[in-house]
């Protein structure tokens, strides 16, 4: 029978890993796989979770199953972190929520949640969107389209042409968007057009599926979700899948949340009882610890504020990456105008050069990034910005 299956091609962002592993070239960087990294590269375990994960040795006393729904501390905490304590959605109880392996765990089950609802749904994804947003919609059986997203000429958003597509949309279509730090792009929708989104929403009826990895990495814990929490006050049905990877530092622990806003509370009732199910026909319920950990430090005022303090100097080193970048890439004389780079926010930023480019960058000066142009900032450190701008004037 296996014999009918063939050995599929290597993820080629994770293929990087290896290779890069394997050079020996002391200035070599790595821009791909999008993981925050320190000075020093080091992708470190935050100093609350390593606290908060001492105090729950101490005193979880069992192992046995918790409820479907995963660590209810963790949900509710999530809940308040993305909707805010003043929504009106979360104290009329209208959103149903799940703990999730991960962000992508979230992503899939708000798929098949959306597979049980009759009609032919579409999908609508940003071009471009993270790669796996892709598999994991198809995979759940969901129709995927793409709507215009980027300007490579400008490094921004086309909100105009993504607009006149959203303008066609109507309630068999759910639009699926970046909450902040769009991955790979680094281009994020302003508050204006999010504003416009939740008009197009309410007046077309489509769903907005929002995809949350970044919380606390573009501007800051509150500004991140401002988008997030209009859309809520504005629209009566939203799906957020929200990540606690980045944001905690919990990658391995998969660790995430789904949470789906319904029109009345005994809506969102029934649907928790769907997402519930959904993911007990996957893998039963999520694994446990990362959202311990996490509702340890949401619901403790000094862990909580020495978590954020911890984000809020990575997003700030991010930032000062960026700008150390551009001031490097601007030294170099190149006429690209790379201005962008201090515009976007978050993690990842496109640089716009095409293949060849960026093979030059990986063969010649062991630059490893995306085939896209796809950057992590967070991959650089100060040391190596000069290299980094040297050689893409090199190439360019
Ligand atoms: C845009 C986006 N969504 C979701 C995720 C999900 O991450 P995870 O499943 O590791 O929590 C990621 C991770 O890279 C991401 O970039």
């Amino acid at each position: 029978m296996f014999d009918q299956l063939s050995a599929l091609p290597a993820d080629p962002l994770l293929g990087l890993i290896s290779i890069y592993r394997d050079d020996t070239n002391p200035n070599k960087v790595d821009l791909g796989v999008g993981v925050y990294r320190d000075e020093t590269g080091h992708t470190a375990i935050m100093s609350a979770i390593q606290k908060a994960a001492r105090q729950h040795m101490e005193t979880e006393d069992s192992k046995t199953y918790i409820g479907p729904q995963g660590v209810p501390g963790f949900v509710s905490g999530i809940k308040s972190l993305v909707f805010g304590t003043a929504s009106s959605a979360l104290s009329n109880q209208r959103v149903a929520g799940i703990q999730t392996p991960g962000g992508c765990g979230a992503l899939r089950v708000g798929a098949e949640l959306l597979k049980r609802v009759k009609g032919e749904l579409t999908i609508w994804v940003s071009d471009p969107t993270w790669a796996n947003h892709i598999p994991l919609m198809k995979s759940a059986g969901l129709e995927i389209k793409p709507y215009p997203y980027f300007n490579i000429e400008t490094g921004a958003v086309n909100f105009e042409a993504m607009d006149a597509q959203l303008a066609k949309l109507g309630p068999n279509d759910i639009v699926l968007l970046h909450g902040c730090c769009h991955n790979p792009t680094g281009a994020d929708l302003s508050f204006e057009n999010w504003q416009q989104v939740a008009k197009r929403a309410s007046e077309q009826g489509f769903i907005p599926f929002v995809d949350i990895a970044y919380q606390g990495l573009g501007d800051g814990l509150e500004e991140d979700v401002k988008g997030i929490r209009y859309l809520s006050e504005q629209v009566e049905e939203l799906i957020v899948a929200t990540s606690c990877s980045k944001n905690f530092g919990l990658y391995r622990e998969r660790t995430g949340c789904l949470m789906i806003q319904t029109k009345n509370s005994e809506q969102a009732d029934a649907i928790q009882t769907q997402i519930q199910d959904v993911a007990r026909a996957n893998y039963s319920m999520s694994p446990a610890y990362g959202g311990y950990l996490v509702d340890i430090i949401l619901s403790n005022d000094a862990l909580r504020t020495e978590w954020k303090n911890e984000l809020d100097s990575m997003a700030l080193r991010v930032k000062s990456l960026r700008s150390g970048l551009l001031e490097n890439i601007q030294q170099q004389g190149i006429d690209k105008d790379f201005s962008f780079i201090t515009q976007q926010k978050g993690m990842f930023s496109y640089l716009g050069i095409n293949i060849e480019q960026v093979r030059q960058l990986r063969n010649e000066f062991s630059i490893y990034m995306a085939d896209s142009s796809r950057i992590n900032v967070a991959g650089l450190n100060t040391q190596c910005l000069e290299y980094v701008a040297k050689a893409l004037k090199s190439v360019l």
